[in-house]
């Protein structure tokens, strides 16, 4: 009986690859920074029993009708909106995602983001190495402090309670606003729960982790700027299209708002040109939310396990959509 077959849509670790090497044949898109190319994937899909996939992959109803023998869709994120899930669901195709192993990584960049937007630290980077520095002086790169001011957190998942903790450890006031309460966040953290127009009025960093769905789409808008304070300082590290970013190019120019970090785009990648890097207030990432290299490793095994849980009949251990 010939061996499963499953395509990888970029170059990751083959050390991480070794146990599914010996049930599958394995193939990957052999580059590190390069998205596989649209046909390459629609051919590979009419081939593969399974494909682990990057977020920046669309895997749509397109895809999803050519591949006959797919069995399962690994992503390699904790977010799968790349994913038609209906479409999956019909063709009876498993797909999987990485929650859990990326929460405490992911924290980290949004607090670290948040940190540098406010004490201003890509800005202050930036003005040593290009020599800038001619003397000590008071109010030199003089940011707003962080330490027990008032978080306001929109999406109080895993991630989101996850930075709830570091910003207890700040004496942070915590607010937060979800779809649901969230009672441990509550009666550990403290956290208090607003609704979206509270929470923006009263925060001073205002931190974006909700996933992009229907409803989060744009939730963002001219309006959720306005409300905010003048002095706030604005964090995106979920998705970039829960934000039009229209209007938050223009609440940075009316100076609604203070400033902004973001680790994602309403269309990545974005090039130098983008109208957000002309802010000298702005720090922008390019979607490294979990990139540690431990996080990573560890989110590509779990891809692994899934997929070869899936191809033996067993159980995968993230199933979304299902
Ligand atoms: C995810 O896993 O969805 C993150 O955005 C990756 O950094």
């Amino acid at each position: 009986m010939s061996k499963p077959y499953v395509f990888i849509t970029r170059k990751i670790s083959e050390e991480v690859l070794t146990p599914l090497n010996q049930i599958a044949d394995v193939q990957m898109w052999n580059s590190e920074s390069e998205a596989v190319p649209r046909e390459v994937l629609l051919q590979e899909g009419k081939k593969a029993d399974a494909l682990l996939t990057m977020l920046s992959d669309s895997v749509d109803e397109e895809l999803l009708n050519v591949a006959s023998n797919l069995k399962v869709v690994a992503n390699l994120a904790v977010g799968y909106d790349n994913i038609d899930l209906e479409t999956a669901a019909r063709n009876d195709v498993i797909v999987c995602n990485t929650p859990d192993v990326l929460t405490e990584t992911t924290a980290d960049l949004a607090f670290g983001l948040m940190l540098s937007a406010a004490r201003r630290l890509a800005e202050a980077h930036l003005f040593v190495k290009e020599g800038q520095w001619q003397s000590w002086s008071p109010y030199l790169l003089a940011g707003a402090d962080v330490h027990h001011k008032t978080i306001g957190i929109v999406g109080m998942g895993s991630i989101g309670t996850a930075v709830a903790r570091r910003a207890k450890g700040f004496g942070m006031e915590i607010l937060y606003h979800n779809r649901s309460r969230h009672d441990e966040a509550e009666k550990e953290l403290g956290a208090v729960y607003k609704s979206f127009d509270e929470l923006l009025e009263l925060s001073d960093f205002v931190v974006c982790l909700t996933p992009l769905t229907e409803e989060t789409k744009n939730l963002f808008d001219e309006d959720a700027f306005k409300r905010m304070k003048a002095s706030a300082i604005f964090i995106n590290v979920g998705r970039g299209q829960v934000v039009d970013e229209g209007a938050l190019i223009h609440a940075l120019e009316q100076k609604e708002i203070a400033g902004a970090g973001l680790d994602v785009f309403y269309k990545e990648p974005i090039g130098a040109d983008h109208p957000l890097l002309k802010f000298p207030q702005v720090v922008a990432l390019p979607h490294i939310g979990s990139a540690s290299v431990e996080t990573r490793t560890t989110m590509m095994e779990l891809c692994r396990d899934n997929i070869i849980a899936v191809l033996e009949g067993r159980a995968a251990k993230s199933v979304v959509g299902r």
